[in-house]
């Protein structure tokens, strides 16, 4: 599967640059099957009040998912990104997964990160995962790294590709991606934006890692760019580590499966 990650920067005050930005870097994209997009894409992060928040906030039937529809049915891919979304008076830190025939799913966050939780409810759609093109992809968001269970749970439920839309501001997750990647054999691609936003700065490296633990890709900290790359998803299928060695069957959940 052809995917391409696009890091940039929104605009926090400007929604309307923000998509016109977006435009000239999807256009860039009409080679890819899959283009995964950055955590909060349409708002930005750092929100001075809730009010702002949810001014800032769509929901699913509003302008930036239908301008993502748009360019999907244009560019016959599938594109990944994380929206901040409205919901009746609540707000997500959501990902939406959109294709030609509108909205495939969406998955909302479920670890908020820091001063998160005074503007996001916290996620209540579970772990999805979407098929696609004949493979699994999920979606998991930014600080979600933090937390191995929902690596291994994903895995356990078949996934292929997990899309990692992320807005990171530690510097640890892309030394741990690849770590997730090997344990449960999967390929995982950690969309990430650049730049400042009032005081808080992004760390960009957009990385691709593959069920080797290897780094396919990597984009550069700062810069708007695109990563594009063709990778064999059916590999993720295979959980034979050695002709001994099953990742799954191996566990013993006879020692852990009590795991609180
Ligand atoms: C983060 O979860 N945006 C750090």
């Amino acid at each position: 599967m052809k995917i391409a990650i696009i890091q940039f920067a929104p605009l926090i005050d400007n929604a309307e640059a923000t998509l016109n930005k977006l435009e000239q870097l999807l256009n860039k994209c009409n080679d890819s099957e899959l283009i995964i997009l950055p955590e909060l894409a349409n708002s930005g992060y750092n929100f001075q009040t809730k009010t702002e928040a949810f001014d800032l906030s769509e929901n699913i039937s509003g302008r930036f998912i239908s301008f993502l529809q748009q360019f999907a049915t244009k560019l016959k891919a599938g594109i990944i990104s994380g929206f901040n979304e409205r919901e009746g008076d609540k707000l997500y830190n959501s990902a939406v997964f959109v294709d030609k025939s509108g909205v495939i799913g969406k998955y909302r966050k479920l670890h908020l990160f820091l001063n998160e939780p005074d503007f996001f409810e916290k996620g209540n759609l579970g772990l999805p995962v979407f098929e696609y093109n004949g493979y699994k992809i999920g979606m998991l968001i930014c600080f979600d790294w933090m937390i191995p269970e929902i690596w291994r749970k994903m895995a356990l439920n078949g996934v292929d590709l997990i899309c990692h839309p992320s807005n990171l501001v530690l510097p640890y997750a892309q030394s741990v991606i690849p770590a997730y990647a090997i344990v449960n054999h999967i390929f995982i691609a950690t969309a990430n934006r650049v730049g400042t936003e009032r005081g808080v700065s992004f760390s960009g490296q957009s990385i691709v890692a593959n069920p080797q633990g290897k780094v396919i890709g990597r984009l550069s900290p700062e810069k708007e760019e695109i990563l594009k790359i063709d990778i064999n998803l059916s590999i993720s299928k295979n959980k034979e580590i050695t002709e001994r060695n099953h990742l799954f069957n191996d566990r013993r959940l006879d020692v852990y499966n009590d795991l609180k």
